[in-house]
């Protein structure tokens, strides 16, 4: 887990052949058909020109048969031999319609086979990113922008199906008609073959030397893209901020920055690849010219026929073809390899592991945090040598200065971020937490966040989450131990009214009880309550909490406030400051003590007092 990679500066990644592998499974099967459909589509391009020429030399011309291959002086002798065919063309139109014929439905049958294996690719490699997303770290969620992940699992999702369904399969028909083209060709005219190839090796190192400049123009594009949708889905998701501070200018001029910059990459990248794929085509027009000049040479001087010249001709642009279309294969190929590095990214990635030996204790026990030292990623150390126990039981409160490390603390005990083995240990019951199951660990934590989280379904929906099946009444009774189920019940569609995304149809207030309310439906042994209450009235955050008690009297709860009220009734109270235990006690001792405790209490007594005068 130590080694997660930040999203910039990925490099070409080794392994992308076996992670291609990985996401072929299940159809695998329909890109060999494809790539069979295929060959047999080149197969059938080859026999096109051997038609033309047998009619150009032996059917129309008088050629002499024996220069003709068996198995061809064989078919024509079955219609009568060449001088009966010549009263009789229509033969061998026919067959050049036959070829055809084939050709079309091994097309056909390629696109279907094409469009089966990609769409099964696709949906395996989301199925599969997926799944991973959700097993990775919160760390790793943390340090990633949301917008750039959805990049990667949507057009970089894309380019790569585009790379296996259309280039892979390309490149085997590339093979096949480059080496049957040359094959053919040395059986009509070594010489003429040698020359055609010799700008060969020449045309593939300079569509090489592309090769790497296209590559890295393709990752800065698609980093940028990444950066782009990041900016928007960020825009989408803080768009409440950006009306109520009036930053609609800002937030366009920046976007608006980013946008001409991603546009200004394309620009360059298509400026290069005009160019390339310009002097690409100047080095095989020489190659045919050469071709040319040289075949009516021959032609001239050396007895070719006209037959086998137009033969070699259509053979050579067949050759050249592949040739020609190497560049566009390697800038997509570089594109594709840009995309699945991208992707590699997301799955090298380590899932949440348990150790081997995890175990599933009961975990009604204290807890305890025994010189617990924490700092997150590159950052000073956010949490210095705590050690405390919350007897099993009983409430511990938690109050102190923003930022001192209270979230932190509950975040380790929970294992969104795990505490490497030299900074300390947490226990429950006696247990080191390292050493739980992951799953039985947070199944057995109810855990109020700080920033609740609703999903855009109703309210019965993101109440019941952890438990699907929940009755009615259980349902109703958790939102009532909450103080939700009246305001519930003043919407006209009750528990089924639609929260929108992330809940913007509820107060934060209506927010914070409907995270209380979920997490009232699975009792657990260990609740934490992150200033869960902080939107809610003094009043019925004194309901809420008294609710609290009656419902779980044996559970260990964790209560973090900013205020006094709330704290008061807990067990012990720590007072953290700058991630130190600067205070630890019972509530009546720290009202004593001085300190941040006794600060805040009278602060909110005093305002108590002023509100009671100011109503009086
Ligand atoms: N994911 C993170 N990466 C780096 N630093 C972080 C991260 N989360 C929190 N911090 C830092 O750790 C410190 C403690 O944060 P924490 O959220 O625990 O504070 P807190 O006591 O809960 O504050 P508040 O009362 O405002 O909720 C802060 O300085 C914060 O900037
Ligand atoms: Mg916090």
């Amino acid at each position: 887990m130590e080694n997660i990679q930040t999203q910039d500066h990925i490099q070409p990644r080794k392994g992308r052949g076996r992670l291609i592998l990985q996401f072929l499974k299940g159809s695998k099967a329909f890109f060999i058909l494809c790539m069979i459909c295929a060959a047999l589509s080149a197969l059938a391009d080859m026999i096109t020109p051997q038609i033309i020429r047998v009619t150009v030399d032996n059917v129309i011309g008088s050629a002499p048969a024996d220069t003709l291959n068996p198995t061809v002086r064989c078919l024509l002798e079955r219609f009568g031999g060449p001088e009966a065919i010549r009263g009789r063309l229509w033969i061998m139109a026919l067959a050049v319609i036959a070829v055809a014929v084939i050709k079309v439905v091994t097309q056909y049958c390629f696109r279907v086979f094409n469009a089966r294996g990609g769409e099964t690719l696709v949906k395996n490699m989301r199925d599969t990113l997926f799944r991973h997303i959700e097993h990775l770290p919160f760390r790793w969620h943390m340090q990633n922008h949301t917008g750039d992940i959805i990049q990667r699992c949507t057009s970089d999702i894309d380019t790569t199906r585009n790379f296996i369904s259309e280039q892979m399969t390309s490149l085997i028909r590339i093979g096949i008609m480059l080496v049957l083209s040359v094959v053919f060709m040395l059986g009509m005219n070594v010489t003429l073959t040698l020359i055609a190839m010799i700008p060969l090796p020449i045309i593939v190192w300079y569509s090489l030397f592309f090769h790497h400049k296209f590559r890295k123009g393709f990752q800065e594009c698609d980093e940028n893209e990444g950066k782009l949708s990041a900016m928007v889905q960020e825009n989408l998701t803080g768009v409440r901020v950006v009306r109520a501070f009036g930053r609609e200018r800002y937030e366009r001029d920046r976007f608006g920055k980013q946008n001409s910059f991603y546009t200004s990459l394309w620009v360059k990248l298509g400026r290069l690849m005009a160019f390339f794929w310009c002097s690409a085509d100047i080095l095989s027009g020489v190659q045919i010219m050469l071709v040319v000049i040289f075949g009516v040479l021959f032609c001239l001087n050396r007895g070719m026929t006209a037959g086998e010249f137009i033969a070699f001709l259509s053979y050579n642009g067949m050759l050249v073809w592949p040739v020609r279309q190497l560049g566009r294969m390697i800038s997509e190929m570089s594109k594709a390899g840009v995309g699945i590095d991208r992707i590699g990214y997301i799955m090298d990635a380590e899932e949440e592991q348990d150790v081997p030996d995890a175990q599933e204790p009961t975990m009604d026990g204290d807890i305890r945090f025994d010189h617990v030292s924490f700092s997150y990623d590159g950052s000073p150390e956010m949490l210095h040598d705590i050690s405390l126990t919350v007897p099993a039981g009983t409430t511990l409160g938690i109050l102190g200065g923003t930022g001192s490390g209270k979230s932190t603390m509950m975040y380790l005990l929970d294992r969104l971020y795990d505490l490497p083995e030299e900074n300390g240990t947490i226990s429950i019951g006696g247990t080191d937490i390292r050493k739980i199951r992951l799953e039985h660990l947070r199944r057995n934590i109810g855990i109020v966040l700080q920033e609740p989280f609703l999903f855009s379904r109703t309210l019965k929906e993101n109440i019941a989450i952890t438990v699907p099946d929940l009755q009615e009444e259980e349902l109703r009774t958790a939102a009532r131990a909450a103080c939700l189920d009246d305001t519930i019940q003043s919407f006209t569609k009750g528990y089924d009214t639609a929260v929108g995304e992330r809940g913007v149809t509820l107060s934060g207030g209506q927010k914070q009880r409907a995270a209380i309310a979920r997490m009232l439906t699975r009792p657990t042994p260990i609740m934490i309550f992150d200033d869960s209450l902080s939107a809610v009235d003094t009043e019925t955050d004194a309901k809420i909490r008294k609710e609290l008690e009656k419902r779980f009297g044996s559970a260990t709860i964790i209560l973090i406030s900013h205020r006094i009220t709330t704290l008061a009734k807990a067990d012990q109270v720590l007072v953290l400051d700058h991630g130190r235990i600067a205070q630890l006690g019972t509530p009546a001792e720290l009202s004593k003590q001085d300190g941040l405790y006794k600060e805040i209490e009278s602060i909110q007594s005093m305002s108590v007092e002023d509100t009671e005068e100011v109503n009086a």
